[in-house]
Parts: C-alpha cells; sequence; structure tokens
C-alpha cells in the first residue's frame, strides 16, 4: 500500500464525502443489502477518528438524501437502524474527543427516534470545540436552497429584511452549514463522478477527488491518498497563478 505524506499545513479545512458504493459492495460479497450498509459504518469510524486527530476542521459526510426514500422501504428501514445504533454507540467516545455533531438535512421527516436521538447528539456536543462533523442525513442541496430563499422571503415579508440585503452571505448565513468554511475537498468513492444534490453551493471551488473504492473498502490510507492528491492541487478561485 501506497503511503501518503500529509503537508500538516496545507490540509483542507472542510473535506466533505459521499460515501457511496455499499449496495455493490453487498452484492459483490454476496450478501444481504443492509450488510452493505452496515459496513459502510465501519468504514465511517475510523475515518472520523482519524479527521478529528489530525485535525481536519470539519468533516461532512453524506449519509441519506431526500431521494434515497425512494429506495425499497426494507432497505430504509435497515438504514434508519443503523443511523440509530451509530450514534447510541459513537456519541460517548465522540463527545470525549471533543467532537461537535451538526445535522445536515430537515429532521422533522425523520421516524421519532432518529430524530430524538440526533438532536440529542446536536445538543450534548454543541458546546464541543473539536472537529465539526456534519451528518447530512434526509438532506437535498436542493431543498437546503429553498428553504433558505424562504426564510429571507419571510424576513422580507415581515419587514426586518431590505430586499437589497439579500446577498451571498445572506444566503450562506441560512444554510444548514451556516458558519462553516466551505468544502475544500469533495470525495466521493466507488468511482461515480456526480454530486446527486450534495452541498452545491458549498462545493463551488472545492477540489473533486474520485476513488474507484468501494466505500466498505475505503481505508484511511485511501483517505490519506485523496488528502495528498489534494495538497497536489493549485487553486486558483479565478484569479491569474502567481508567477
Ligand atoms: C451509499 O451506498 C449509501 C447510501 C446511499 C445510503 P449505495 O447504497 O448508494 O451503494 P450503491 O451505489 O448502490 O453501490
Ligand atoms: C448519494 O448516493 C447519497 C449518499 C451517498 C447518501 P446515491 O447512490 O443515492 O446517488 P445516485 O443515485 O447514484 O446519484
Ligand atoms: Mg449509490
Amino acid at each position: 500500500m501506497k503511503e501518503a505524506t500529509l503537508n500538516p499545513d496545507r490540509l483542507p479545512r472542510h473535506v466533505g464525502i459521499i460515501m457511496d458504493g455499499n449496495g455493490r459492495w453487498a452484492r459483490k460479497n454476496k450478501l444481504k443489502i443492509a450488510m452493505g450498509h452496515r459496513a459502510g459504518t465501519e468504514a465511517l469510524r475510523e475515518i472520523i477518528r482519524n479527521s478529528s486527530d489530525i485535525g481536519i476542521e470539519a468533516l461532512s459526510l453524506y449519509a441519506f438524501s431526500t431521494e434515497n426514500w425512494a429506495r425499497p422501504k426494507p432497505e430504509v428501514d435497515a438504514l434508519m437502524s443503523l443511523l440509530l445504533e451509530f450514534f447510541r454507540s459513537e456519541i460517548d467516545e465522540l463527545h470525549q474527543k471533543n467532537v461537535r455533531i451538526r445535522i445536515l438535512g430537515e429532521k422533522d421527516a425523520l421516524p421519532p427516534q432518529q430524530r430524538l436521538a440526533l438532536i440529542a447528539a446536536e445538543t450534548r456536543t454543541f458546546d464541543n470545540t473539536g472537529l465539526k462533523l456534519n451528518i447530512a442525513i434526509n438532506y437535498g442541496s436542493r431543498a437546503e436552497l429553498a428553504r433558505a430563499a424562504r426564510l429571507l422571503a419571510r424576513e422580507v415579508a415581515e419587514g426586518i429584511r431590505l430586499p437589497d440585503s439579500v446577498d451571498e452571505a445572506a444566503v450562506a448565513g441560512l444554510l444548514y452549514t451556516a458558519g462553516l468554511p466551505d468544502v475544500d475537498l469533495l470525495i466521493r468513492t466507488s468511482g461515480e463522478m456526480r454530486l446527486s444534490n450534495f452541498m452545491l453551493w458549498q462545493c463551488a471551488y472545492a477540489e473533486f477527488v474520485f476513488p474507484k473504492k468501494l466505500w466498505p473498502d475505503f481505508t484511511l490510507e485511501d483517505y490519506h491518498l485523496c488528502l495528498a492528491e489534494y495538497q497536489t492541487r493549485s487553486r486558483r478561485y479565478g484569479k491569474r497563478e502567481e508567477e
């Protein structure tokens, strides 16, 4: 296995991960789909721990999209159970590691047990100052942007905001990611090269890396290779590169 050499001074501040490939992993290993998702949560633990250890500021993980409700009910149920299990088993350690958990997405549409566990995790870790761990659940970037527009429209209608004050900062401030830096590095596993409605606004200038491995096979070494790849990129933000 190739070892990545990382420059600790050039780590991305915000890493986004689209954890894709659980279904194909299950099929490849002749297992039920739920086992693929379970294997996916194992891969997740290490990446979260390590991100906290190496000093990544924010990590955003795509766990369940607004479109994923359209999957067969047994699969959705399995994902919801795993979600609960994950929070119950990890919350103590994450809290101990000073991790601040934030849920991106519409919690109201989730089953009550899940909703309460997510709210409890957010409340308990609210004052933590370590890794900002964002988990996108029932998240869709278009829904997030529409929600921001709705909140702004309401403020204008109530007379507490002037239409001309609606600028980029005003929109960003009403996204689930308010106060966080933009995504610097976006990783999507399994070889798919699309955003699937993940952080369209926040990824405006993100660097993209598309490792071929399926999410349950994605190791810490693979993660570090992505971080190393990020460190080779030249980020110009539309400007002329310095001579
Ligand atoms: C990603 O794995 C996990 C979720 C979408 C919840 P998939 O289940 O999408 O895996 P593939 O794409 O079918 O292999
Ligand atoms: C995106 O993956 C959602 C998550 C990883 C949670 P999907 O597997 O749902 O996306 P598509 O359908 O391949 O675009
Ligand atoms: Mg998929």
